[in-house]
């Protein structure tokens, strides 16, 4: 069985993606070629955009797709695209980034279209579509937690989930609806793993109508796969491991979302447990890796709330 290397579901055999998602990623049926390689990336870093990732060093190039070549260009002002290629440190982040992601829309994350694509010396990269770009070229202002909280980058660490709660409460124009997505992104964050999900992984945007909201999930990934022992990078109700259905239930409180939205949240996490476990099972990474992946899966999926049993 072959899984479309964009939405992660079934596709024919002789076929990488489904058309549907090139057409939705790309604009295009066919996958457009992409003009660049490993090796060359290491001479464009000059293209470099952002800063660190969980790796310190996986090189971000912003690429824009020529639709008369039918090629994606790196473009040092950044473009339509964000491409992630593999990193010098750790292995295989392009390959968890999507997973993960992929794994976040079962569990009802909202996320932006991406995909796994091959470069031309046959290393897989993760590209994603931008979010904060209009379809007549203009951007959308963006702000991340991090400077939400008047905070300096270096202390992206040195917040709460319940912080962040403050900060949606105080800046979106539906804090009750964004409160309850932030919810569900920390509830997902713990399950899959995600101990980068700090400040500046966490942003609200300036949608056309002017009104701010929580931004599509960006940068998830299971850490665990490169360091085992890790922790989540902002604290859940004072903890940052072990965190109990207890914790979940005791931070849905202080985000004063209802008991029923949040059990709901549970609920449907719970619900993606069987799709995930079978896409990790089958996902473009080394053995020892998928079985970590669906370990914690398993581990760590909310029980179904008693409401429920
Ligand atoms: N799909 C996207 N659309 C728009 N901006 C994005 C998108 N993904 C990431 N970004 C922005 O680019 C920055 C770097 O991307 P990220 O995936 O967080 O890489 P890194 O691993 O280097 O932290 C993010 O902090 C965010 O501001
Ligand atoms: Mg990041
Ligand atoms: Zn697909």
């Amino acid at each position: 069985m072959t899984r479309c290397w964009s939405c992660g579901e079934v596709v024919d055999d002789a076929d990488r993606y489904h058309p549907a998602c090139l057409v939705q990623l790309f604009g295009l049926r066919a996958l457009p070629e992409l003009d660049v390689d490993t090796a060359q990336l290491q001479t464009l870093a000059l293209a470099m955009v952002g800063r660190t990732s969980i790796s310190g060093v996986q090189k971000k190039l912003s690429v824009r797709l020529d639709h008369r070549r039918r090629t994606l260009q790196i473009a040092v002002d950044g473009d339509r695209y964000i491409l992630k290629p593999q990193a010098g440190t750790f292995a295989h982040l392009p390959e968890n980034e999507w997973l993960t992601q992929r794994i976040a829309a079962m569990a009802g994350v909202k996320v932006p279209p991406c995909a796994l694509i091959s470069l031309r010396d046959g290393t897989l990269a993760y590209i994603v579509r931008r979010f904060d770009r209009t379809d007549d070229g203009g951007k959308l202002a963006m702000e991340d937690f991090c400077q939400l909280a008047e905070l300096a980058p270096a202390d992206k660490y040195e917040a709460s989930a319940e912080q962040c709660g403050k900060l949606v409460r105080r800046h979106a124009n539906e804090p009750l609806i964004e409160l309850l997505r932030l919810y569900r992104q920390f509830v997902f964050a713990w399950w899959v793993g995600n101990g980068d999900m700090h400040l500046k992984n966490l942003a609200l945007l300036r949608h056309e109508d002017g009104r701010y909201r929580l931004s599509p999930a960006y940068d998830q990934l299971n850490t665990h796969l490169a360091l085992p022992k890790d922790r989540m990078a902002l604290s859940l109700c004072g903890k940052r491991d072990n965190v109990k259905p207890e914790t979940l239930r005791e931070l849905a409180q202080r985000f004063a979302i209802g008991q029923r939205a949040a059990e709901r949240v549970l609920r449907e996490i719970h619900a993606a447990l069987p799709r995930a476990l079978a896409l990790v099972a089958e996902a473009p990474l080394p053995e020892a890796m998928r079985e970590t992946y669906a370990a914690m899966l398993q581990s760590r999926v909310p029980p179904v709330p008693p409401s429920e049993a």
